[in-house]
């Protein structure tokens, strides 16, 4: 029997209400699907921070990589902690173990509402591949001067032709696989990108698509200036299959796909090691919400989606397709709405429906 170590780093505000539906979700394909899952979880948080003067122990890595995957809840809490501090965490992990495609799905579910209007389930299925370890993230730089009138900031963006080579290969492959667009051309690889400003970073990114494209004469390509890549989300989303992004801008885009999918509610990511050499982490996209922290007001789904990726990529591909129907089918029937889809349900209620939709379909 397969067998999973996960690991479980709740982080602060609603994290520990969400990472419990996540646990219950987990426990529920294992028992489905005849798979062993066992977790552990770190208290890693801004609470942390405050006691000990460290979001997570020196040897955090260490620990983690005795682990098969990692389920994050969400990090942050600006009362407590600045955030540019208590984030480190997650661009620690994300970098330390080398999990160079943050794959981050928009997809929209029959019965949820999105505030845009072009956007239906036919119209939103989008797949962003962000660079995950360097480009703008690079935290290279410095402030100087500091308080006088001549201070300066630099924040250096470091793009290597492997780092981008590797995300912008992988969005290709996603292309291929999924298959959208249905044979010939198989899907479609948008290359979001900013060379009309950007006249080094974003030439070289372009010069990689490029040199990648050439191995893909199946995939059709297609480039959108990011500014008005925002705008085509809006206006036309079915366009849309596989996006590929630098760091920054995939972050920036993601946010607005997940209104496109109906809110942060229902949008999660997984950052991924392909190889397998270091554990890989999968989250909900959204913050900590501080101020519903125990309320168990918030939209679980996001997560569950995190499970269901986490699972696929450990292999067990019948759990997450069988996870993603039990929350179409949730979602679909519309009885159960938490507060951000206007009803009042609770993350236990949702979550507790999803697993009971799971059970019936198995
Ligand atoms: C995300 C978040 C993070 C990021 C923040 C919290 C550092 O916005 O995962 O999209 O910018 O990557
Ligand atoms: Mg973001």
């Amino acid at each position: 029997m397969a067998s999973y170590r996960i690991a479980l780093i709740p982080g602060d505000g609603v994290g520990g209400e969400i990472t419990e539906e996540a646990v219950r979700v987990l426990e529920a394909a294992a028992d489905i699907h005849s798979f062993d899952v066992s977790t552990e979880t770190f208290d890693w948080s801004c609470d942390r921070y405050l006691e000990v003067g460290a979001m997570m122990p020196e040897d955090a890595l260490e620990t983690l990589s005795g682990f098969d995957s990692i389920f994050l809840g969400c990090i942050g809490d600006a009362n407590k902690v600045d955030d540019h501090i208590s984030l480190q965490m997650l661009l620690a992990i994300r970098k330390g173990f080398d999990q160079y495609v943050n794959l981050r799905p928009i997809k929209l579910y029959p019965g949820v509402y999105s505030p845009i209007s072009t956007a239906n389930p036919e119209t939103v299925d989008i797949l962003v591949i962000r660079e995950n370890t360097e480009g703008e993230y690079s935290s290279n730089g410095g402030i100087f001067k500091r308080g006088t009138p001549d201070a300066v900031a630099l924040q250096t963006g470091v793009f290597t032709w492997k780092g981008c080579e590797r995300a912008i290969r992988y969005g290709f492959e996603m292309a291929r696989q999924r298959n959208k667009l249905g044979g010939s051309p198989a899907g479609r690889v948008t290359n979001c990108t900013k060379s009309n400003a950007l006249n080094y970073s974003m030439v070289f990114w372009d010069e990689v698509f490029d040199h990648v494209a050439a191995d893909y004469s199946d995939v059709e390509t297609d480039m959108a200036l990011v500014d008005a890549l925002t705008m085509w989300f809006v206006k036309n989303p079915d366009w849309f299959d596989v996006v590929v992004a630098s760091n920054l801008f995939g972050d920036i885009i993601t946010d607005l796909g997940a209104m496109l999918q109906g809110g942060m509610g229902f949008a999660a990511g997984g950052n991924v090691n392909p190889e397998k050499d270091f554990p890989s982490m999968f989250e909900p996209i959204h913050g900590s919400a501080p101020k519903y922290t125990g309320k168990r007001v918030v939209n679980p789904i996001a997560t569950i989606e995190a499970v269901r990726m986490m699972l696929e990529h450990l292999g067990e591909i019948e759990a997450g397709t069988q996870i993603q129907t039990a929350i179409a089918t949730t979602l679909g029937a519309g009885e159960v709405r938490t507060k951000d889809m206007g009803g009042s349900h609770s993350t236990d209620e949702m979550g507790a429906a999803v697993v009971t939709k799971m059970r019936e379909i198995a």
